[in-house]
């Protein structure tokens, strides 16, 4: 059963995902048709970004939007938080002016499971740290199965800063569920500790993960999050683990290319190969909207 918060993709069973994206193919066909929908009218949803975002803060808002549900923007940086308000309050006080959920992306791993114990609205993880981006990790799958019908059988290829990367945790997760084990590349000192505990092929180079790949997923360099050193220069991150039109050759002729975005243009993947017709990078955001709408509506609406 769903339960009225979305914390990681851990908390999903299989079909409670092939659920999400039957629901979110039904969004897509209304979006296609220039329908709204009024099933959360009546509900109001905050959203808290503590760290940037453009696609998923953005979609989130939009999904209310055609749903029928109020939202409100907590800016932080305008906030009672720079006076040192704690989360919990923050989202208390959200709480006690009605509001129905609270969609969060903050840099502490691991915060939205403490929330979700400490205040009785639904608590949505728009990602945590390095842990979990859940509807990441929806809207990727849904992609996929988008585009080959199925996530069964597929030969994923991982590719980028597995370390730093929630994304690349809660696809993982996913994947495992439709029994993927993906391929999975990056510098030494990008890959995750311990990835031999993780179910997942660790390559020894780029011609290895994406031989014969359904999916190429780029991640992003997150210079944000690491120290610096993690790799000679950009120029040589882009020679040996960038992704072009030429080592795509290696994958599959009908492969796809994705990439949770912002792409960092001429390092994860060449120009070319971001807009080539390979490429579901920008439908990847589109599905974003889909799934989040998806989302919203399996955790607030009445008649679910
Ligand atoms: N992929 C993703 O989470 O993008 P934003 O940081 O723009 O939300």
């Amino acid at each position: 059963m769903f339960d009225k918060n979305l914390l990681s993709i851990e908390q999903l069973n299989k079909q409670e995902i092939l659920g999400i994206f039957e629901l979110a193919k039904e969004m897509k066909n209304h979006l296609k048709k220039g329908e709204l929908l009024e099933t959360l009218k009546g509900k109001t949803v905050a959203t808290l970004f503590y760290e940037n975002s453009t696609r998923t803060k953005t979609s989130f808002a939009l999904a209310c939007k055609y749903l029928g549900a109020t939202t409100v923007d907590l800016g932080i940086s305008t906030s009672s938080v720079q006076k040192g308000e704690s989360i919990i309050d923050t989202v208390l006080t959200l709480q006690a002016l009605k509001t129905d959920a609270v969609v969060i992306r903050h840099q502490t791993s691991g915060i939205h499971e403490y929330l979700s114990k400490n205040v009785e609205c639904s608590v949505i993880n728009a990602g945590d740290g390095c842990h979990s981006h859940p509807t990441q990790a929806l809207l990727d799958g849904f992609t996929m199965f988008e585009q080959f019908g199925s996530l069964n059988n597929l030969k994923v290829a991982i590719i980028g800063d597995l370390k730093h990367s929630r994304v690349f945790r809660s696809n993982v997760v996913l994947l495992n569920k439709f029994g993927v084990k993906p391929f999975v590349f990056a510098p030494k000192t990008l890959m995750p500790c311990a990835v031999e505990q993780l179910d997942v092929v660790a390559c020894e180079n780029l011609q290895q993960a994406m031989e014969n790949a359904d999916v190429v997923m780029c991640l992003r360099i997150q210079l944000e999050r690491q120290e610096k050193g993690m790799f000679p220069s950009i120029r040589e991150y882009a020679k040996f683990y960038g992704v072009n039109l030429d080592n795509i050759k290696n994958a599959k002729p009908d492969a796809v290319i994705m990439h949770p975005a912002p792409v960092n243009r001429g390092v994860e993947l060449t120009h070319d190969s971001v807009d080539c017709e390979q490429s579901l990078i920008n439908e990847q955001v589109t599905n974003g909207l889909c799934v989040r709408m998806a989302v919203l509506q399996k955790l607030l609406s009445d008649k679910n």
